[in-house]
């Protein structure tokens, strides 16, 4: 039978060197916080039990992760104290102590790294005491250092610890390791402070491994993948590396990107083929965006889908939109939560829509406010217009117009209010009362002009000069 494997993932340390208030493992990279990556990678790895191991301020840690992944029970144990990678360990071995099997130990702050480089460690360890994944990088500083002979590794060496020449090796601890529950509980019991941090390191028990039946290396030729994430420096590479990644992703799938470096895609994004995503296009949460459309930036998406062949011209805010096939948005538009736009509708320059409708073909093309409305088929928005959904009460009113109205520039609809069908409101009104179907709808104080009277006035005002 194959061998279970129990996740460990440390995150518990105070990351000073982030100098925040927020855990440092809850710092996000592409919007998802760091230790949820790796909580990522142990699911695909099918550990179970997985083990969160959190300090005492660690409720926050533990809301976000159970909130992430509802579907998967974590478990979490409290470093009251951080003593070091090693006491973290111990602590998160304890919390399950009928478990026999095999332990991975993460770290929260390793957020790059990949299901499948993990996966390797598993064969690696068959036979041995303990497995670790390693890399060979340009810039060890900071990095616990790896001592071989021949194939095997010896021990790890902390940077601050390391001599000189061992300060040269540029073989790094990725701190991803593989081994028996026993042994690693026997091990970490048998790790000393006596360092330069006085802290318990894990990385000790490498060499009580390699002292049995031996310690084996697994290179991981990605560097990116292996950072660990200690300032706010290496976060926002991450970040950048993270988007790159999800970027080539997608440009595998036949999606334009018009400026790569200048483009940020959640991690939820989904983009279908030949669409183009112009300069400055960012977006968060869950996107869809279909085949054909073109996003010019600069542009927000949030939350909000994008039908195929729509156009959203730059300057762009959406959020939690549904934009139809052929539709088309924008430059300077803002469309809010429950905006709906259907297929081949449009929305212009200036103009914002809330929890609204605008049915096949409709246009609002100028400045101009959509709140709490349906509006009807083909029907055309004048600039200007604004339904008036609220009084200052606790519910906003509805405003409905039906298919095939013209509704004039400048003109207020105070809502409650409806108009019918192929209704016409003249420009400039002020419309309070339903307007029936096919009619013409004037809500404004009829033109007076006085002849002459304009020169009567100006005298009035500059004297007899004017
Ligand atoms: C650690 C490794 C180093 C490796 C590097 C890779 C040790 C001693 N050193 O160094 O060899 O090259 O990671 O990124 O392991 N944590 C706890 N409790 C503690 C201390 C730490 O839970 O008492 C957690 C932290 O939240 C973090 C992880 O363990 O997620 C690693 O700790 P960190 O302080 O970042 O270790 P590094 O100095 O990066
Ligand atoms: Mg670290």
């Amino acid at each position: 039978m194959k061998s279970k494997t129990a996740a460990l993932i440390l995150a518990a340390g105070k990351g000073k060197r982030m100098r925040s208030s927020l855990p440092k493992v809850l710092h996000p990279v592409a919007e998802m916080p760091m230790v949820a990556h790796v909580v990522k990678v142990a699911i695909a790895r099918r550990c179970d039990p997985i083990v969160v191991v959190v300090d005492a301020n660690g409720r926050r840690v533990r809301e976000i992760l159970t909130a992430t992944f509802p579907k998967t029970p974590l478990v979490f144990a409290v470093q009251e104290q951080q003593l070091g990678t090693a006491d973290a360990t111990r602590i998160a071995l304890e919390a399950i102590p009928s478990f026999r099997g095999r332990v991975l130990v993460l770290y929260g702050d390793v957020p790059l790294l990949k299901a499948d480089t993990v996966g390797r460690l598993t064969r690696a360890v068959e036979g041995k005491s303990l497995s670790l994944l390693t890399a060979r990088v340009a810039n060890p500083f900071g990095y616990g250092r790896v001592l071989r002979e021949g194939s095997w590794v010896k021990a790890v060496v902390e940077h601050k610890d390391a001599s000189v020449t061992e300060r040269d090796i540029n073989e790094i601890n990725v701190g991803v390791y593989m081994c028996d529950y026993g042994l690693m509980r026997e091990a970490v019991g048998a790790v000393r402070r006596n360092n330069k941090q006085h802290e318990a390191y894990l990385t000790d028990v490498v060499a009580i491994a390699s002292g049995r039946k031996g310690a084996v290396g697994v290179v991981v030729d990605d560097r990116d993948e292996v950072r660990g994430v200690n300032t706010r420096a290496e976060l926002a590479e991450a970040e950048g590396i993270m988007r790159r990644r999800l970027i080539a992703f997608h440009q595998n799938r036949g999606v334009t990107f018009c400026d790569p470096e200048n483009t940020f895609l959640s991690t939820e994004t989904k983009i279908q083929k030949d669409a183009i995503i112009g300069v400055g296009v960012q977006t968060y949460g869950k996107v869809k965006i279909a085949s054909g459309a073109r996003v010019d930036g600069p542009t927000v998406i949030k939350n909000a889908t994008i039908g195929a062949d729509a156009m959203i011209h730059s300057f762009s805010h959406i959020e939690g939109a549904d934009v139809g096939k052929n539709a088309s948005v924008g430059p300077f538009a803002r469309l809010r939560p429950g905006a709906r736009l259907e297929q081949g509708s449009k929305v212009g320059n200036f103009v914002e829509m809330k929890k609204s409708r605008l049915g096949r073909g409709a246009k609002a093309s100028h400045l101009t406010y959509l709140g709490d409305a349906d509006i009807g088929a083909g029907s055309n928005i004048g600039a200007g217009t604004i339904t008036c959904n609220y009084d200052g009460g606790p519910v906003k009113h509805p405003t409905t117009i039906g298919a095939g109205c013209f509704v004039g520039s400048n003109t207020t609809l105070v809502a409650p209010v409806k108009l019918g069908a192929n209704s016409f409101i003249a420009a400039g009104s002020t419309v309070s009362v339903d307007v029936p179907a096919n009619a013409l709808a004037l809500g404004r104080a009829r033109q007076v002009n006085k002849e002459g009277y304009a020169k009567r006035l100006r005298r009035k005002i500059h004297g007899k000069k004017a």
